[in-house]
């Protein structure tokens, strides 16, 4: 057998496969049995998945015994099989499913169906697999776009194909109340609807002034919980609580602490006259000061909605959100402060986490448990609440530290509203997250992966938050390919995870997608770009890369020159680089790169502290001097960030030259927390001890504005080997900005020397 034949095409990979001797033909003869009426269900969306993947006709009995030639599903008492675990064997004379919850002859049943040949023809093989992780997931964002019953079952059949047992469905929000909640019905008549979107990435250009909204009735909610429990998934709602409420506000405005102050709506120039005033459900995107006020009231509201939601859910949990909440208007409402006083807390954060603590004792009183975003850790944790952890592992860590189970998120890995390709030519939030990166997330965080509290990491799970997602086709070129590699770090142990095998794996899944109809990104096939120095200081090398087959990479130079990429190429030329990936005369994907070459192109370059992991550069601090700056805006893999920290790059010219201008390429984007710095200096040496200061700017003399990209620092006109470049991060981020009372990102793609 050739060691393709040995990669079956199942994804997450199963733990463990033998292969035997002998082929089993299916033929529409056989039949589907099973023996515990527990799996009937499961039998019949085998047999509509092979009639619809395989044009298989099978009919299912009711059978203690295995049916010859066919498929028996059986519930069993095995020992060495946990939970969700399930055991497959392949024989010539049939296929037995077995496991010792009906969750694990499913996970059986969808192994199956991806094992399935248009020739019917299966190798005899004996799989043993379960899921590392009990808690696998997926969150869908329906408020900023909503998406009908009809597509979220769709996605649920595609979650339940790839082994993910829960459905995180974020339901409520500062842009849409998505659930019909039968004692407040100004939820959905009102707080389900607002009358535009903004047009545009945040802060947007302008306002469709289209009234855009939706909602999923009670029945319709229920219908998503039993179609998914079929498919043995959990559907966990989230309720937000205190911030991101500004659609319930909307509806009813005495849950804020100033009912009479009308919503401020950006890019709405016409709110006041052509449209109701007061409050309204947000239309544009970030992070709103109107937030719940913590007021009898208030809670009596929350738990009247809990009280309707937890019929609706048989989940174990219900997310309250938890994130994001601003507490500028708790610091103004004198209510709070007497509140805070009366309650003996410390602060907004410690009223944060009593509005936090007091639902989870009411949901706890139901039966219920919490799960919220890490922003619940401060002020201090609820007693039995699981922590989501998205701003990092940090949150992670600290609560499985404190005992507290764990669901690890972090941007860096699982937010699939990031862009998985340098060349996005669609509207995206921001950020950068390859296949390969969510691939290699390892969700027990390194400070837990040898303690005893490593067991609190439940698991992981992709969040698709959907400013940018309006429809389903985007929604699925987001997922795809990126949730079957989220899907593997969720399933796979370490021992069977491997990169080179699963990156083999996808041109198969892809066409599976294309048979099904779903829309996918393709730039696992595009090409990939490495800019590297030539040792010795001489210059820079363009290294190009390409996944897919019988296609020549073209690079074309900027004096319009073409040739057939072999070996890296030395760029040589200030200007426009192009390199094209062809087939059959075909351009399936193109890079365009500017690069400059000036003085410090390739020479070597230390920087400290190091930046960011998820804003490393194009090779490091190598990146600050390879001639080439981020062509693609904030996406780009150019870019070095730090997070509140100042920073300071040296760069040694390799001689005593003439340095008359250093230019920093920077970036100013406040909705994405990156602020110019608040000073840069520089100084020079000949020997790399004694540093002489030539220049310095700061404060106002720093141009800003969203469109900030270079800072002349010239004529400096001095003689030096060595350039030294300090730049101080702009502090804290100003009251009313997305990310208000963090401190500032700095990031920089290139620093010139001329
Ligand atoms: C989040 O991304 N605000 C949880």
């Amino acid at each position: 057998m050739s060691a393709a034949q040995q990669t079956l095409p199942v994804i997450p990979y199963p733990q463990e496969v033998v292969y035997g001797k002998g082929i089993l033909t299916l033929s529409n003869k056989a039949t589907i049995g099973y023996n515990n009426p527990q799996l009937a269900g499961m039998a019949e969306l085998l047999k509509m998945g092979l009639g619809n993947g395989q044009s298989l006709l099978l009919q299912v009995i009711k059978s203690q015994q295995a049916p010859e030639n066919g498929i028996s599903l059986q519930l069993i008492s095995d020992p060495t099989l946990q939970e969700e675990g399930y055991r497959l064997v392949v024989s010539s004379n049939g296929i037995l499913i077995s496991g010792n919850t009906a969750a694990g002859v499913f996970y059986g049943t969808q192994t199956l169906l991806q094992m399935m040949t248009p020739d019917k023809k299966l190798q005899a093989l004996s799989i043993k697999d379960e899921p590392r992780f009990s808690y696998r997931g997926m969150m869908l964002d329906v408020a900023r776009h909503f998406q009908p019953v009809s597509y979220v079952k769709q996605l649920l059949d595609q979650l339940a194909m790839l082994k993910i047992n829960r459905f995180h469905w974020h339901l409520t929000e500062d842009q849409g109340w998505r659930i019909e909640i039968k004692k407040y019905p100004k939820l959905t008549e009102k707080g389900a609807w607002r009358n535009g979107t903004i047009v545009g990435h945040h802060p947007g250009t302008g306002n469709t002034n289209e009234r855009y909204g939706g909602f999923y009735t009670q029945e319709e909610v229920k219908e998503v919980v039993q179609y998914a429990a079929a498919r043995f998934i959990t559907v966990i709602p989230e309720i937000e609580m205190p911030g991101h409420s500004g659609a319930a506000i909307a509806a009813y405005p005495w849950l804020s602490c100033f009912p009479n102050e009308a919503t401020i709506v950006p890019h709405h120039p016409s709110l006041q006259t052509m449209r109701e005033a007061g409050k309204q459900v947000q239309e544009s995107w970030g992070v709103y000061e109107d937030v719940y006020v913590p007021s009898e009231q208030t809670f009596q509201f929350l738990q009247d909605v809990i009280d309707e939601i937890i019929p609706l859910f048989p989940s174990p949990y219900i997310h309250i959100g938890g994130d994001e909440c601003p507490k500028e208007s708790w610091k103004r409402s004198e209510f709070c402060q007497q509140l805070i006083k009366e309650k003996g807390l410390k602060d907004e954060h410690g009223l944060q986490s009593y509005f936090i603590s007091r639902m989870e004792q009411y949901i706890n009183s139901k039966g219920k448990k919490i799960i919220g975003w890490d922003e619940i850790l401060e002020g201090g944790l609820a007693p039995n609440a699981t922590v989501m952890s998205w701003r990092g592992e940090n949150g992670g860590i600290e609560a499985a530290q404190q005992h507290h189970d764990v669901i690890m998120t972090p941007t860096s890995n699982c937010y699939f509203d990031y862009s998985q390709t340098k060349n996005e030519d669609s509207l995206v939030i921001g950020g950068f997250l390859p296949l390969e990166q969510v691939y290699g997330y390892e969700p027990v965080p390194e400070a837990l992966s040898d303690k005893p509290e490593a067991k609190y990491v439940l698991g992981t799970q992709a969040n698709v938050w959907t400013e940018y997602i309006p429809n389903n086709r985007k929604l699925e070129y987001m997922l795809y390919p990126r949730l079957a590699a989220l899907a593997e770090v969720a399933w796979t142990e370490k021992k069977a995870k491997n990169w080179h095998r699963f990156q083999s794996q996808i041109p198969s899944f892809l066409q599976r997608l294309d048979k099904a109809g779903i829309h996918y990104s393709k730039a696992f096939y595009e090409l990939s770009a490495e800019i590297k120095p030539i040792p010795s200081g001489a210059g820079v090398v363009w290294h190009l890369d390409s996944k897919q087959p019988d296609a020549n990479i073209v690079v074309t130079t900027p004096s319009g020159s073409k040739k057939i990429y072999t070996t890296p190429v030395p760029i040589n030329a200030t200007g426009k680089w192009v390199a094209s990936l062809e087939q059959r005369g075909k351009i399936l994907s193109t890079i365009k790169q500017d690069f400059e070459l000036h003085k410090a192109v390739g020479k070597t370059v230390a920087v400290h502290p190091l930046p960011a992991r998820k804003y490393s550069g194009n090779n490091g601090a190598n990146g600050l001097v390879n001639g080439a700056s981020s062509n693609n805006g904030l996406i780009s893999a150019e870019w070095l960030g730090w997070e509140g920290k100042d920073m300071e790059a040296t760069i040694d010219l390799g001689e005593v030259q003439t340095i008359n201008q250093v230019v920093l390429h920077t970036m100013e984007a406040q909705g994405s927390w990156i602020y110019r710095p608040a000073e840069i200096s520089i100084s020079t040496s000949n020997d790399g001890v004694q540093y002489q200061k030539v220049t310095m700017v700061k404060g106002d003399a720093i141009p800003g504005g969203n469109d900030l990209r270079k800072v002349v620092l010239g004529t400096l006109g001095t003689e030096a080997r060595f350039v030294k470049i300090y730049v101080k991060h702009f502090g804290i981020i100003p009251t009313g900005m997305p990310g208000a009372g963090h401190s500032a990102w700095i990031f920089v793609d290139e620093i010139a020397v001329y």
